[in-house]
């Protein structure tokens, strides 16, 4: 690939899954190169005088020192074309599904497996006609990939001139596609099998700041804590607080058109159900198999930690691909904290200089370098085409400390905060989301979108519920000093209508069929029936009605049960609103006609 000469290299030292060599003249920091007899995949990762620290993606056990070490001249790339679709990938986009085939269920070391199928024939379309000129990132063909997504092949970067030969046509991902004749003479032949490398963010032509939500379908997330499309979260918890629900409910409810999902070192029966559960669930956009939009990278806690950065730079790099044709791409990390400890691990056996808790001082930079290529913007291209990309990483500080370095690294870059909380884990209150600590920095582009595209008093109702959450956590703190009795029957009221804000509508659950996902609609109209009892059953209040009356009146238990009306019944909602405001009305008539009485 490049034309400085290599040559070949002998380790002299194996530490785990680092491995020195010297020799391997001309090799660069970045490369990958060949280790062992058994070929492992490794890549440079420090170069000191004549003495290569290669980190090595596979188990290192068996090899040692005098072994050959090759270069291959080029740095960790991954495959792009169509295909990628579907497929479960390892951290250096070894395909597993196919790997499993050829060798069985263990991944064989150095094994070699093209990641995209050389074999398989896709159907061609052009966009463009001989003679036309183009441009990188112009599209000059589209391919059926799935049901869901057509595959919008893209002149590479770097690339333009004139088409010289393009068809209709059933064509392998090796086959030329489309001739080029460039501008300075030459001609360039296209494959649908186009390559990059993963620690280079691919070109864009302009970024632009969000405009619209990440719709979710998770109340707690939309209506108080939103993603927008194009921006970046985190979702930090102690142990076994819901992060890995969070992120699968993510990446199958989220209106992103294409999800890339990266396991990153944690248990693999995590990524099992990924994969069990995705080709049923059925997209309720589309009405396909969610998995015909999902691209699953794997690097679980039995592999090797090195590949853990690996997987996430590839991962992020196949999203970038289809942000470039234009689409919304939402990917997930499952854990970064896995990848940070990799990073610590490696930087420990290269024996750098530690920084806080022994993670490298270059932490935060690294973990920004991914986050960074988050956003939404106008793709290189000559046509104006926008694509967004969002991301969203999973944080596992030990004991749930957020002071801890990764949770303090993430938080420099990402601009939403999904705090998971042991104590209402505990309470089985899921998502357990702390609505006091988490944040948002898109809430008011948020709330400008759903004002005009769901209903304008959306953003009201939003600060109310808020306002009404935060006074419940001051009016807690004085009912422990002295008790309910010190309370009015005004903050009683607030304190029902807190409760029945987090119980009605913030807590959700993942495994109810129609609880699981919640329209933007659904989830105003939720909302706002709750707060429609506060209002009227505090005028009602000041009016003598007994509180007690009000609180056992049957229409407030059909707000319980009101997340359980099926997305298309939604309208049975205002019809509830409509019972409570009369049998509101009743009570204050019958108080008034016991008034008259008296
Ligand atoms: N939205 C939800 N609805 C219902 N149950 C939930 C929800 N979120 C979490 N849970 C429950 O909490 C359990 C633990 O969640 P999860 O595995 O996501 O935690 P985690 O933070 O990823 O844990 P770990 O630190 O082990 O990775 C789930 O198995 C499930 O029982
Ligand atoms: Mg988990």
């Amino acid at each position: 690939m490049n034309s400085a000469k290599r040559t070949d290299g002998t380790i002299v030292k194996v530490s785990g899954p680092l491995v020195v060599a010297q020799g391997l003249a001309g090799t660069k920091m970045y490369e990958m190169v060949r280790v062992g007899k058994m070929g492992l995949f490794g890549e440079v990762i420090e170069i000191r005088g004549n003495r290569f620290s290669i980190q090595v993606y596979e188990e290192t056990e068996g090899i040692g020192p005098g072994e050959p070490v090759a270069p291959t001249g080029a740095p960790l790339t991954v495959e792009l074309g169509p295909g990628l679709i579907g497929s479960i990938f390892d951290g250096v986009q070894r395909p597993l599904d196919r790997l499993r085939t050829k060798y069985g269920d263990f991944v064989v070391r150095g094994a070699a497996a093209p990641p995209l199928d050389r074999e398989k024939r896709w159907h061609f379309v052009p966009r463009k006609k001989v003679g036309d000129r183009v441009s990188a990132g112009d599209i000059i063909g589209v391919i059926p990939e799935t049901h869901i997504v057509e595959h919008r092949v893209m002149i590479p970067p770097g690339w333009g001139g004139s088409i010289k030969s393009i068809s209709e046509r059933d064509l392998t991902i090796e086959e030329t596609v489309a001739v080029i004749a460039g501008e300075e003479g030459g001609e360039k032949e296209l494959t649908l099998l186009q390559r990059w490398p993963v620690r280079s963010p691919r070109p864009v032509r302009r970024r632009l700041s969000p405009v619209a939500p990440l719709v979710t379908g998770q109340r707690v997330l939309d209506m108080l804590f939103p993603i927008a499309k194009g921006g970046t979260a985190c979702v930090p918890g102690p142990f076994g607080s819901g992060k890995t629900v969070v992120q699968h409910q993510l990446a199958k409810w989220a209106d992103a058109e294409l999800i890339v999902y990266v396991g990153c070192g944690e248990r693999g029966n995590e990524m099992t159900e990924v994969l069990i559960e995705f080709p049923e669930l059925i997209d309720p956009r589309s009405g396909r198999p969610l998995i015909e939009r999902t691209i699953l990278v794997a690097n679980t806690s039995n592999m090797p930690v090195a590949a853990r950065e690996a997987s996430v730079f590839t991962g992020i790099t196949m999203a970038e691909y289809y942000r470039d044709m234009g689409y919304s791409v939402a990917l997930m990390a499952d854990s970064t904290s896995r990848w940070a400890e990799a990073m610590r691990e490696m930087s420990g056996r290269l024996e750098e200089m530690p920084g806080e808790e022994g993670y490298p001082a270059y932490l935060s930079s690294r973990m920004a370098s991914f986050y960074e290529r988050a956003g939404r913007v106008i793709c290189e291209a000559a046509e104006e085409r926008e694509g967004s990309l969002s991301v969203i990483g999973a944080v596992s500080p030990p004991g749930g400390d957020l002071s801890e370095p990764v949770v303090q690294a993430t938080l420099r870059v990402v601009k939403v905060f999904w705090s998971l909380d042991d104590k209402l884990a505990g309470q089985r209150h899921f998502p357990a989301i702390n609505w006091l600590s988490s944040y948002s920095l898109y809430q008011e582009l948020v709330d400008r979108y759903a004002n005009e595209k769901i209903n304008p008093h959306w953003a009201k109702n939003r600060q109310e519920a808020m306002a009404i959450l935060k006074r419940e956590s001051e009016l807690e703190e004085l009912v422990r000093l002295v008790g309910m009795d010190a309370l009015s029957v005004q903050d009683r009221l607030l304190l029902e209508a807190a409760k029945m804000i987090r119980e009605d509508f913030l807590h959700q659950n993942a495994y109810d069929a129609v609880d699981t996902y919640t329209s933007l609609l659904k989830q105003f109209k939720l909302l706002q029936v709750i707060l429609a009892f506060y209002h009227w059953a505090y005028q009602a209040i000041t009016v003598g009605v007994e509180i007690n009356d009000l609180l056992s009146l049957p229409a407030r238990g059909e707000i319980s049960r009101a997340k359980n009306i099926p997305e298309e019944k939604v309208r049975a909602i205002d019809e509830l609103r409509e019972r409570i405001r009369s049998s509101i009305e009743a009570l204050k008539l019958t108080g008034e006609a016991m008034g008259q009485k008296v």
